[in-house]
């Protein structure tokens, strides 16, 4: 199993800001999953002409690690030129609960990258809904 580095991450999910499709907001999002066999995707958010069809940067990322058949993540990073770096949004933090709950989350602003700031998911999502619920012995 590949070793974390939150900077290697960090520094990959700001390389992957820079294909931020965001002409409305110019808010520029990036993201980058770090895999068990140690790939690296990156992702950066895209907005739609009907505002709610925007797709943030962690799912682009998670989107196009599962359709490329990876599954198991060790971590997420996500940048943004905001104070403090950007949290994930709530439907972010529901997919990450769904497909990658022990991955180690890495917040950081562009503007300091080295400040990185770290969370479980299950700390950013605690009581998630699943299917089927954790607690349930059906074997699906
Ligand atoms: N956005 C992300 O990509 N990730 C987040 O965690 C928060 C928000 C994007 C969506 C939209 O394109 C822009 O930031 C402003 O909300």
């Amino acid at each position: 199993m590949k070793k974390i580095n939150a900077k290697e991450l960090v520094r990959a999910a700001a390389q992957a800001r820079a294909g931020s499709v965001s002409p409305y907001s110019q808010f520029k999002v990036g993201a980058a999953l770090l895999t068990r066999s140690g790939k690296i995707i990156g992702g950066a958010n895209v907005e739609s002409a009907s505002y709610g069809l925007t797709c943030c940067a962690e799912r682009v990322a998670l989107f196009k690690a599962l359709t490329d058949g990876e599954n198991q993540f060790l971590a997420l990073a996500v940048v943004a030129r905001w104070d403090g770096g950007p949290m994930p949004c709530g439907a972010c933090r529901q997919l990450l609960a769904e497909y990658a709950p022990a991955a180690k989350i890495f917040v950081a602003d562009t503007g300091d990258l080295a400040a990185i700031k770290r969370f479980t998911v299950r700390g950013l999502l605690p009581g998630p809904f699943l299917m089927p619920p954790e607690d349930s012995d059906v074997p699906w």
